[in-house]
């Protein structure tokens, strides 16, 4: 389940989060120069937005003018190191488009993020982006969400048992672990990774997951996918929800 933690990646799956990666290079707006003067992109955690960030940290360095907003510690030092300067952590931030992973899309392009364990800050920056483009391989495609994979689900490391049984009303939640220990987020909380299997209304369950006091956030993505593009072996879809 934790695959950012065991690399389970193939030379192929990597060629094809390349292309994917590349391809979102075309989903900047024209020009440069964002609605608001200057190109403000959010930048993703995970394998396939490390791609994007390095390729578009040679854009910068090729004299593209833009700004980033980290959506992890991770991708912030990824992004420092290939020359992209970053906002600041408070915002607001006038984001015009947000690239990101996903660890499963559904047929109506809602998605499970998390599997990095960055959700939290994945989903703010998508709130507060203009678009939200998703870049994926095409294992990662599935009908509903949760076929493929389980829930990341964000709490607060006080009550975790008690906000662990509110959780298994909706499924097996398994306390995600690394080196013998719980994984801490970036702000130092735990993730329960919720088996709940086919999800039927991905949005509901969103919600009642948010009802459970000690709940900091989920990695179900509802809605939240303007543009997903799809890269396998005959080259890269895009699909546009709506
Ligand atoms: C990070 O917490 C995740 O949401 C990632 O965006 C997601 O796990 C996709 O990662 P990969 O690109 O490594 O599959």
């Amino acid at each position: 389940m934790d695959k950012a933690y065991i690399p389970t990646s193939t030379v192929a799956g990597e060629d094809a989060k390349r292309r994917a990666a590349q391809a979102a290079l075309d989903e900047l707006p024209a020009g440069g120069a964002g609605a608001h003067g200057q190109l403000v992109v959010g930048l993703g955690t995970g394998s396939t937005a490390k791609l994007f960030v390095e390729e578009l940290g040679a854009r910068v360095r090729a004299g593209l003018k833009l700004v980033g907003v980290p959506t992890s510690e991770g991708t912030r030092a990824l992004a420092s190191s290939v020359g992209i300067t970053l906002l600041d952590d408070e915002g607001p931030w006038a984001i015009d488009v947000n690239v990101d992973g996903a660890d499963e899309v559904s047929a109506a392009l809602d998605l499970i993020k998390g599997g990095g364990a960055a959700h939290t800050r994945e989903k703010i920056i998508n709130f507060a982006s203009r678009r939200n483009v998703i870049i994926v391989d095409d294992t990662k495609l599935s009908t509903r969400l949760g076929e493929r994979w389980s829930v990341p689900i964000e709490v607060l490391t006080f009550a975790r048992g008690t906000t662990r049984a509110a959780l298994a009303r909706y499924g097996n939640p398994v306390l995600r672990q690394r080196d013998g220990g719980p994984v801490r987020t970036d702000a130092g909380n735990l993730i329960y990774d919720l088996a709940a299997g086919a999800i039927e209304a991905p949005g509901a369950l969103d919600r009642a997951l948010h009802d459970i006091p000690g709940v900091v956030e989920t990695g179900l993505f509802v809605g939240r996918a303007d543009v997903v593009l799809v890269a396998g072996d005959s080259g890269v879809r895009r699909l546009v929800r709506g």
